[in-house]
């Protein structure tokens, strides 16, 4: 067997300490990694190999889920290297190409990790291919491109575009985090490996689907990035959409990455477009109120962190079902859900009292963070002659499989991705679809006199006007996996 070895870019960076070396500790516990791994830690800082496995020790021990071992960590962390060097030094690159060879001792795959900031992924892309690094004669190697993939369609296109000037498509791994989490995988599986939901699911009888991304936690010390992005690029492009393609996607004929794909770009490009008309009656954008205090925020900023929009989707499947999305920060509460709403009986033998209106029966998918997936329906409450009564059937991940079953979303992806297989990562056409969307959303709110901007207090629920947007559509939004 080839040796195997993973090149993080951007190597002193929180991401590395605290979600890729631990995944790849707990992917080697678990025995699913290639025999022989090396991981080399790239980044500018003077430190040498014993500074850097010593903080990805540290990095393991907090964030590998209470399954540090030992012995196992000196087995890894013999294969741990740091390698000094500036991501903008052509030079540097062929420096690490030699120090590679030595280390390898002969042809190995490789995995390459953009874990840097987002203006250096083109320049390493490029050296790595000028060095001679992307050249797949003496083993793969593959290309892991972290969030976010642009700032809007045209540098995504751009991005695109430098990156398949040394790199195949199928060399590119772009990440979206939320395709790793179990419970968004999960959702293929809900629909397509069970008989009982797929005849439902469909404008028949789906009156509305909501999707939630709620955050309690507020932007931090990540002010200075999240001022230049936004809740539409942070979470809108990427995981709302990616949540709602799964969600809505037609069932593909196999498990695998194009087949997945494939499906997916379909549904994104079958989203309506956003008109103005939409964007001023079907879009709501917001902010807490002390995102402005906060170092790095603009004392005028127009950034929303929170938005609520609603989307069609024009197919056969879903014509006239409204699809609701919102995500926020600082609100009262963390939860990913989708609630699917289903239409109400059509016609109603039971004696309601006057005012009454029988409850939906939603299907609730539970993201996070009490993954699981609630049922809700009427039942007759007891010794009453005609009175139903909500009531939830639930499954929840902890009971049927055990605590810690869920293991964390960069595991599954560094292994598929060591792997080579693609289909819990974003492809090229797919991004650009997902950003075509957003676009006249980011057009519109970066006017000066765009749409009215609200405010909300932190710990709340976040903007009323959220609220309004679905009360239009005789709507509210509906707690789910929340009680
Ligand atoms: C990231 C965003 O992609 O996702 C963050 O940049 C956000 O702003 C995070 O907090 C949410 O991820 P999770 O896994 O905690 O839901």
């Amino acid at each position: 067997m080839k040796p195997t070895t993973v090149v993080i870019f951007g190597a002193s960076g929180d991401l590395t300490q605290r979600k890729l070396v631990p995944a790849l500790f707990n992917l080697l516990r678990k025995g699913r990694l290639p025999e022989e791994l090396h991981i080399v830690g790239f980044a500018r800082r003077p430190w040498d190999d014993a500074e850097f496995r010593g903080r990805m020790r540290s990095g393991v021990e907090e964030h590998s889920a209470g399954s540090f071992d030992a012995g196992l960590w000196e087995q890894m962390s013999a294969r741990i290297h740091y390698f000094q060097g500036h991501l903008e030094a052509r030079e540097d690159f062929k420096r690490l190409s030699t120090v590679l060879a030595e280390i390898e001792g002969g042809p190995a795959d490789r995995l390459y990790y953009l874990a840097t900031a987002p203006e250096y992924y083109a320049p390493v892309a490029a050296s790595l291919g000028a060095a001679g690094l992307t050249d797949e004669h003496a083993g793969v190697r593959r290309l892991v491109v972290e969030k976010p993939f642009g700032r809007d369609l045209t540098t995504a296109r751009a991005l695109n575009e430098q990156l398949h000037a040394v790199l195949e498509e199928h060399q590119i791994y772009r990440i979206d985090h939320y395709l790793g989490k179990e419970t968004a995988q999960n959702i293929l599986f809900f629909r397509f490996a069970n008989t009982i939901f797929e005849p439902v699911w469909n404008r028949n009888y789906v009156a509305s689907v909501q999707v939630t991304v709620a955050e309690d936690v507020d932007v931090g010390h990540r002010a200075g990035y999240y001022e230049t992005a936004g809740v539409l690029r942070d979470i809108f492009q990427n995981h709302l959409l990616q949540l709602l393609a799964l969600v809505a996607m037609e069932p593909p004929a196999s498990f695998n990455a194009d087949a997945i794909r494939n499906e997916k770009v379909k549904l994104l490009s079958a989203i309506r477009p956003l008109t103005s008309d939409d964007i001023a009656n079907h879009a709501v954008r917001a902010q807490y109120r002390r995102y402005r205090d906060a170092e790095g925020v603009a004392p005028n900023s127009l950034t929303p962190t929170y938005a609520a929009v609603r989307l069609s989707i024009d197919n056969w499947r879903w014509q006239g079902v409204p699809f609701y999305l919102r995500s926020g920060k600082a609100l009262h509460t963390k939860t990913t859900q989708i609630v699917v709403q289903f239409v109400r009986p059509p016609h109603m033998m039971f004696n309601l009292p006057p005012g009454h209106r029988l409850a939906s029966n939603t299907l609730s998918l539970c993201i996070q963070p009490d993954e699981g997936i609630h049922l809700k329906f009427g039942a007759k409450v007891p010794d009453s002659a005609q009175e139903i009564r909500p009531v939830n059937m639930e499954f929840h991940y902890r009971e049927s499989f055990g605590n810690g079953a869920l293991p964390d979303a960069y595991e599954r992806l560094l292994l598929d991705a060591l792997n080579g297989d693609a289909s819990l990562f974003t492809r090229s056409d797919e991004i650009e679809a997902a950003w075509r969307l957003i676009d006249p959303l980011l057009t519109a709110w970066e006017q000066p006199d765009g749409a009215p901007m609200f405010f909300y207090e932190s710990g709340t629920e976040g903007p009323t006007s959220a609220d309004a947007l679905l009360a239009r559509d005789d709507r509210r939004w509906l707690p789910g996996c929340e009680h």
